[in-house]
């Protein structure tokens, strides 16, 4: 594929490129192969390219939004039951939806269809995914992802602990043979596709400490690590959870992890919020990333997570939604709720040009990294960004229709320059579209 157009990505935290008349070339499995300016010696002479595309004025291309943290059975009753505090939640929403996917595949079938619809026209074309218990409903969740083209890690929850009977594996080595099984069949639905178009991968689930044993978790550490394969679980999410590990375990749950194998370069853990600067130290240490998922919090956490801190130790961190604990599976979203808490928890002192760097505050900016490169990068994949050697996961956004007038909460832009019809794409304007803006994607890149 040549595409010829304006660019915008986020390279590193902090730092917008707007690429305006750029030419990009694609091989036939979706790897970046040429990015660089339509004028460049080197694109014109793939310029004439008889499947040249343009990307029309007034819109632009920016790599899709990798969404780390997603529940997908529970996006069956998304958006209810926020008011109570979330073990409560567990036992009365989450335990019972999930339990009700496995019993019926038809509805899972429709219920993982659908999420995979919505991801799309949001933007979304990677996540990492929380599934059920059950083997065969998260191999069609992997099964409906793949062909939804959606980039996804799939997991299969492990938790022989359970305040629901009905919904809990019989013992640590039962669960850990199906999670062993469930690596294998996964892989086995894209065995025979070329690389490239394997889309899904399993992931080790430990659903987080109060739902599994020592036994099993110190198992799951093993196999994730016989397997090589990704780890994801929640860490210091909330104060009843916090508390409960206290209680029940007599040590903070990041030890329990940590003890147990499961705090590797390949772990994704949820949250962290109640985590103090030598802990998120230590998960920095570990080359353990972060799914920050601030609606969430907001619920169910009590208290901020430290973001900042977070970031100035280098730690790996993306944005994550947390359906159904928070309710919008909109990363654009996800983006302006890290914005508005991080501006909370600095206070009034906002700070402008150098002295910003030290605030708590995140800015619009900074929050698109973390919806792309920085998922993308806690993933370990090297998508997020335009670069040769990347695959071109993107997205086109429209600002500006054919006759030039701008939709949505761009027909300001009318109103400033009336009669102009080169919407050449401004920082003002990609501001404009993140605060106010809704998802008007033209088009999907990547991958069908
Ligand atoms: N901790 C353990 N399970 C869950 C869950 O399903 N959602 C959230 N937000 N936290 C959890
Ligand atoms: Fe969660």
């Amino acid at each position: 594929m040549h595409l010829r157009g304006t660019f915008v990505h986020t390279p590193r935290l902090g730092d917008l490129e707007i690429l305006h008349d750029y030419l990009l070339v694609t091989d036939s499995s979706g790897v970046i192969t040429h990015f660089q300016a339509a004028s460049s010696p080197e694109s014109q002479l793939v310029l004439h390219s008889s499947d040249l595309i343009i990307v029309p004025n007034g819109s632009f291309i920016i790599p899709n939004f990798v969404d780390l943290h997603l529940h997908a059975p529970q996006f069956l009753y998304q958006g209810n039951g926020l008011h109570l505090p979330l073990m409560q939640w567990l036992n009365e929403y989450a335990f019972k939806a999930e339990e009700r996917l496995d019993g019926d595949p038809a509805l899972a079938r429709k219920v993982y269809s659908r999420l995979a619809r919505r991801l799309i026209l949001n933007g979304t074309g990677t996540v990492l995914l929380f599934g059920t218990i059950k083997e065969d409903t998260n191999l069609i969740l992997a099964e409906v992802m793949q062909a939804f083209g959606i980039r996804a890690f799939v997991g299969k929850l492990s938790m022989d602990i359970s305040s629901r009977p009905s919904y809990v594996e019989p013992s640590a080595e039962d669960s850990l043979k199906a999670a062993q099984s469930f690596i294998t069949k996964c892989r086995d639905l894209t065995s025979t596709f070329p690389v490239h178009e394997r889309l899904v991968e399993p992931v080790v689930t430990p659903r987080f400490v109060p739902t599994c044993s020592d036994e099993l978790l110190v198992g799951l550490g093993k196999l994730s690590a016989a397997e090589d394969v990704k780890i994801q679980s929640h860490l210091a999410e909330a104060h009843d959870q916090v508390e409960y590990v206290r209680n029940e375990r007599g040590v903070e749950d990041i030890q329990v992890f940590a003890r147990s194998g499961l705090m590797t370069t390949r772990t994704i853990q949820a949250h962290c919020t109640f985590l103090d600067p030598p802990s998120l130290q230590q998960v920095h240490s570990c080359g353990t990333a972060i799914a920050h998922c601030p609606l969430s919090n907001s619920y169910f956490s009590a208290e901020p997570f430290r973001l900042r801190e977070a970031l100035d130790t280098g730690v790996k961190i993306g944005l994550g939604t947390d359906i159904a604990g928070g309710y919008s599976l909109d990363l654009m979203n996800a983006m302006r709720q890290a914005v508005s808490v991080s501006r909370m928890r600095q206070g009034s002192k906002i700070m402008t040009g150098a002295a910003a760097e030290k605030s708590l505050a995140i800015d619009w900016k900074e929050s698109l990294y973390l919806a792309t490169k920085g998922g993308a990068n806690a993933l370990g994949l090297v998508s997020g960004v335009f670069g040769v050697g990347s695959p071109f996961d993107a997205q086109q956004i429209c600002l500006f229709d054919s006759h030039g007038s701008g939709i949505g909460a761009l027909d300001f832009f009318d109103l400033e320059s009336p009669g102009v019809h080169d919407h050449s794409i401004t920082v003002e304007m990609l501001e404009k579209w993140w605060c106010i803006g809704d998802s008007r994607i033209e088009q999907v890149y990547g991958y069908r």
